[in-house]
């Protein structure tokens, strides 16, 4: 897709693999609204991009509240434009220290589901409507290899992480023939917050750069029309485009 002058919706913007995301994405000239709960965090991502030249806007909210959907979604669109990118960026880990599931309590699972699973789902539903009417859009699910891996402790983040995969291929196979197109991206390991406290023990300097990591996403969304629609693409076995 053509990412000059797209107007993106970018959730878990304010950090980690959504900030430099959407600030690959601005630098391309996409108009980027960034979601996150912790607005203070979010602007500062938003004003360094502003800073450089980019357009960024930034929408403070949970993406697990079933409210949130139908509001950051009209939001963004006052604000960038009908929505041609939408990029699920935001997840939870579910509970942390990472626990078996006889120790998880089922409200845990739920809160994994509801930030992991039905928010992106919600946000998906109040924007793809528009996409079909314009014939064109794309919708991209960042997962993790835990989504196909049973990593023993990682169970409420891999279950969802699952269904997540699920919910882009059905998605794609519903909405085949419309234009709008969805992709499954797993990052591999980076140097980020949620993998810090997922894993506190590991090696920072063994982990990717959340900026590289970025660029070679930033590839395959624009060469998205190349993939299958509902495919999941492993972005840490690709090069990333000059
Ligand atoms: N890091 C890895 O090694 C790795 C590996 C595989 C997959 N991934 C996936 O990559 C994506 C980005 O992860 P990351 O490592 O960059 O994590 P991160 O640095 O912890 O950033 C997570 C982002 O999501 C936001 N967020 C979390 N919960 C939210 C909620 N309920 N509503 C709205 N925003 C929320 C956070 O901001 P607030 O806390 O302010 O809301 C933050 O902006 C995730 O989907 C993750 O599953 C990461």
């Amino acid at each position: 897709m053509r990412i000059q002058g797209a107007a993106a919706l970018v959730t878990g913007g304010s950090r980690g693999l959504g900030a430099a995301l959407g600030g690959a994405l601005a630098r391309e000239g996409a108009r980027v609204a960034f979601v996150a709960r912790g607005a203070a965090e979010l602007e500062a991502v938003a004003q360094r991009i502003r800073a450089a030249g980019g357009e960024a806007h930034t929408l403070a909210g949970d993406v697990g509240d079933p409210r949130a959907a139908s509001s950051l979604a009209g939001a963004a669109a006052a604000l960038v434009g009908p929505i041609d990118l939408l990029v699920h960026g935001a997840s939870t880990l579910g509970p942390v220290p990472l626990r078996l599931l006889l120790d998880t309590e089922a409200a845990e699972l739920e809160r994994a589901l509801a930030v992991n699973l039905v928010g992106p789902f919600r946000l998906t539903r109040a924007v793809a409507g528009g996409m079909v009417l314009r014939g064109r859009g794309l919708v991209v699910h960042i997962t993790s290899d835990a989504s196909v891996v049973a990593y023993p402790r990682w169970g409420a983040y891999g279950v969802s992480k699952a269904a997540f995969d699920q919910l882009a291929r059905v998605w794609a196979a519903e909405l085949d023939g419309t234009g709008v197109r969805f992709l499954s991206v797993d990052p591999g390991e980076m140097d980020t917050r949620m993998h810090a406290e997922a894993v506190p023990e590991a090696d920072p300097a063994t982990l990717a750069d959340p900026a590289a990591v970025a660029e070679r996403i930033v590839a395959l969304i624009r060469g998205s029309e190349t993939f299958t629609s509902g495919a999941r693409l492993d972005a840490s076995a690709m090069v990333a485009a000059p």
